[in-house]
């Protein structure tokens, strides 16, 4: 069993080893990204490995299918970079649905407790010796109310550490969860979600139907100082609607790990370059905006179960031909029923 293992990491190999060695898995390792232009290094292999930043379009899809390629296994949970309708008959896709929602939604927390408590500029004010307090001023979560876009996984941890901090919560989900609905959490519209909350956190899937989800009419429609928090893809914001609306002073803050453009970004080291994307520059230059690298998901933990896991689902597709992670294609994904056992 072989596959080809994209946009390759040191940590992932140290982790994906471990699995892959137990269960006789052949890995060969590529630093670069699946594109186009990278695609026939799968020559050979009975899969592909891919994660967020890699592009499994429809001119991959069939210049896999053509060198005989059946298996796309992310090691993700989101799958919008897979054109899922296109790869109906030709590939099966495999996914980690779940593999620490906790990391994700610890991190969401760690971004709004930095921005709104002022973490990031105490830290470098008390290294240069300066105990002033003057512009430091930060607000109490506790009696706040926060919004949740999407009330899965990711969307059930964040709340339940919402609760804990005393927030009231009102979340937005075709699929209400009755048991956040026992907690005292409030499904609202959209609309009532974006013109009630003081923090919106968006934790649903990038979709058709998600794409800019936050734009300038939602912008419009939230409450002056909103603290906007994304950790699931960049492109459920309108990055320069959002800009525009910290600029005018509408968005109090912004706590984002993904971004729209990252692709050719995020997971680099770019220090040493002059960054092209001036939306992103003027963004990292706010101070109310807080930027990671799409690190949500990094911890020990996540990073282990995400290699077990993927290790689990090609050695179960090569075996026996099934595994209860396949997406999938009967409605493309769209509507995220994979995550449901749908298929
Ligand atoms: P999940 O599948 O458990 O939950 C997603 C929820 O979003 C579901 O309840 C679904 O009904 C809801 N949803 C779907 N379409 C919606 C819409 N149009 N409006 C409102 N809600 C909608 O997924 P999970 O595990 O909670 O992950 C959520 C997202 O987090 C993923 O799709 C992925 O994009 C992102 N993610 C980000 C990571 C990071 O490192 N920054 C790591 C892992 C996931």
């Amino acid at each position: 069993m072989k596959i080809a293992f994209f946009d390759t990491k040191p940590y992932d190999k140290k982790y994906f080893e471990t699995y892959a060695s137990k269960r006789g898995l052949e890995i060969k390792y590529y630093e670069t990204k699946l594109t186009e232009d990278t695609v026939e290094l799968a020559a050979g292999a009975d899969g592909v490995c891919v994660f967020v930043n890699d592009t499994v379009s429809a001119p991959v899809i069939d210049k896999l299918y053509e060198m005989g390629v059946r298996l796309v296994a992310l090691r993700c949970a989101g799958f919008n970079n897979v054109d899922m309708k296109h790869a109906y008959g030709k590939l099966h896709v495999l996914r980690v649905p779940a593999y620490s929602p906790y990391a994700v939604a610890e991190h969401a927390i760690a971004l709004l407790l930095t921005s709104v408590r002022r973490i990031h500029k105490a830290y470098n004010r008390t290294r240069e010796f300066n105990f002033s307090l003057n512009g430091m001023l930060g607000f109490d979560l506790h009696g706040k109310t926060v919004g949740v876009v999407g009330t899965g996984k990711i969307g059930i941890a964040f709340i339940n550490i919402c609760l804990g901090f005393g927030m009231k919560v009102l979340a937005y989900d075709k699929y209400p969860a009755e048991d956040l609905i026992r907690s005292g959490v409030q499904y609202v519209t959209a609309d009532e979600l974006f013109r009630e909350s003081d923090v919106i956190s968006l934790h649903c899937p990038l979709t058709e139907e998600t794409y800019h989800l936050i734009d300038e009419e939602a912008l419009q429609k939230c409450k002056k100082g909103v603290v906007i928090i994304n950790t699931s893809r960049g492109a459920l914001v309108d990055a320069e609607a959002l800009l525009v609306a910290i600029k005018s002073r509408k968005v109090g803050a912004a706590c984002l790990d993904v971004y729209e453009e990252e692709s050719e970004l995020f997971f680099e080291d770019c220090s040493g370059h002059i960054l092209d994307d001036d939306i992103l520059s003027r963004l990292i230059s706010m101070p109310n905006v807080i930027l990671t690298s799409h690190q949500a998901f990094f911890t020990e933990e996540a990073l282990d179960n995400i290699a077990e896991i993927t290790v689990d689902n090609i050695v179960n597709y090569l075996s026996v031909g099934k595994c209860n992670n396949e997406l999938c294609h009967r409605c493309s994904g769209v509507e995220d029923c994979g995550s449901r056992g749908c298929f």
